[in-house]
């Protein structure tokens, strides 16, 4: 079945099923706030929905009730490959099921269908200095897509309300299919000869990111096939997920949503961290002659970090308390392609130590790694040394979650998001002297 068919099932069998939850138990409380909470950036706070994944502080991420080993065995592969096909996973986010190798074929054939990019991006694009860091880069070439917005073409010829979730879903699909383009030829332009690579018929999304980002390897199509399988979404909470369905919310259009998002995950203790990650240890090895460090050595750096008031990248997490599950997957495909590197060595050397010291400092709540601390070394590995732009690869796959999400924020009639918001003088007078 096509996907806007499949869609369109579930959004009626989903809507009927909501409205008569509220109708029923809407006035049961599921959370309250602290004081500690309003000051401590609302963590878990239980207030808003997000269907397509569920972070449990323990086990990691689910998709759609799937884990990660799960989904790594059950979704479509290419022939002869091991690792899943994005367009499986985003399949799986919009529509709660697992699609057939079928479906999946479909999506990429959709997707390469839309994929042309305006002439007016790349010229835009082309314009912007080679030294703006390639997320600000990236927020400026989705901006640069939004006046073909099919959602806002739609709202103003007063389509009803019912229906923004198909117009919002032809956005949606058209950014997908555009974003390896856009985001290859930022790499290229950035850091090679500026020439852009034309996609190739005969690949699937993510291989042919890599392609347009001038790599033709197949091992590294797969390491990027998982890439964006692993980073496409974390529940609704996270800076990158919230920025989008709150900026969609005032029924911004994808475009806008999604380069909301992106700013987002641009800050260092969200999606720069995977950079931040490989700019510490590329520091460190100078310091110590490049070398592979001894644990002492290494134990020096990080209560060193950690004396001048920084945090060591990719470790914590606002409700992870273990390991992240996206970590050991891409520490499984680095024991596999890549065990004898310095650099994975380090990683792992990093691992063995970072967690005891973190626990000694006393301050984080999780002193295990989470996604960023893996990814960037594998990416050196296979030649993308150019750490800024690791956090460009992130986006596009974090797109397919965030996005997914905003065509059921439609489909449901998600209001505008207004949380309020009080004052320290507020806090005195209804709760110290109350
Ligand atoms: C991810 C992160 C932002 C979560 O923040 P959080 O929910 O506030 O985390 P915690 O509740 O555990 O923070 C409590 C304290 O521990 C500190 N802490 C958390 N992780 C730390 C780390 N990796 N290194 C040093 N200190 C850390 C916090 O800065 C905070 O210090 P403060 O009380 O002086 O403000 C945080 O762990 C972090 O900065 N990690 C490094 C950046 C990173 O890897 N980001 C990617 C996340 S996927």
């Amino acid at each position: 079945m096509p996907l806007k068919e499949k869609l369109i099932q579930k959004i009626k069998e989903t809507q009927g099923e909501i409205k008569s939850l509220v109708k029923e138990y809407g006035s049961k409380v599921i959370s309250e706030a602290t004081v500690e909470q309003a000051y401590g950036g609302m963590r878990g706070i239980k207030c808003m929905v997000w269907e397509t994944s569920l972070l449990d502080p323990m086990e990691g991420i689910r998709f759609r009730g799937y884990s990660i080993p799960e989904v790594r065995e059950k979704l479509p592969k290419v022939k002869g490959g091991e690792e899943p096909l994005p367009e499986g996973i985003f399949w799986l986010l919009l529509t709660g099921e697992l699609p057939t190798k079928k479906d999946v074929k479909e999506i990429t054939k959709d997707w390469q269908s839309r994929s042309e990019v305006p002439n007016d991006t790349w010229k835009i694009l082309k314009l912007l200095p080679r030294d703006m860091h390639p997320m600000t880069q990236f927020s400026i070439g989705i901006m640069s897509l939004q006046p073909y917005s099919i959602f806002v073409k739609k709202y103003n010829e007063g389509v009803s309300k019912a229906e923004f979730w198909d117009s919002t879903y032809e956005d949606v699909m058209n950014l997908l299919a555009k974003l390896p383009a856009i985001a290859g030829y930022i790499y290229r332009k950035t850091y090679k000869d500026g020439k852009r690579i034309r996609p190739k018929k005969n690949l699937d999304w993510g291989a042919n990111f890599a392609h347009m980002m001038g790599i033709d390897e197949l091992e590294y199509y797969e390491l990027m096939r998982l890439y964006l399988v692993l980073h496409c979404d974390h529940e609704g909470g996270n800076v990158s997920a919230h920025t989008t369905h709150l900026v969609g919310s005032a029924l911004s259009d994808p475009y806008y949503s999604l380069a909301a998002g992106m700013n987002g995950l641009a800050g260092p203790l969200h999606g720069l961290a995977n950079q931040e990650v490989l700019r510490w240890i590329q520091g460190f090895l100078e310091k110590v002659g490049g070398k592979i460090p001894s644990s002492e050595e290494l134990s020096k750096a990080l209560w060193d970090t950690l004396n001048s008031g920084q945090v060591i990248p990719g470790y914590g997490h606002a409700v992870l308390r273990k390991t992240d599950p996206r970590y050991t997957a891409q520490r499984e495909f680095a024991l596999k392609h890549m065990p004898n590197d310095d650099l994975f060595k380090l990683v792992s050397l990093i691992y063995e130590v970072a967690p005891d010291i973190l626990m000694k400092h006393g301050k984080a709540k999780n002193p295990w790694p989470n996604v960023d601390a893996h990814s960037g070394v594998l990416q050196w590995y296979y030649g993308v040394k150019e750490y800024d732009f690791y956090t460009v690869m992130f986006g596009v796959s974090r797109a397919m979650g965030v996005l997914a999400q905003l065509i059921w924020d439609r489909a449901l009639g998600l209001p505008i998001e207004r949380p309020k918001s009080i004052t320290t003088e507020w806090i005195k007078q209804n709760v110290i002297n109350k």
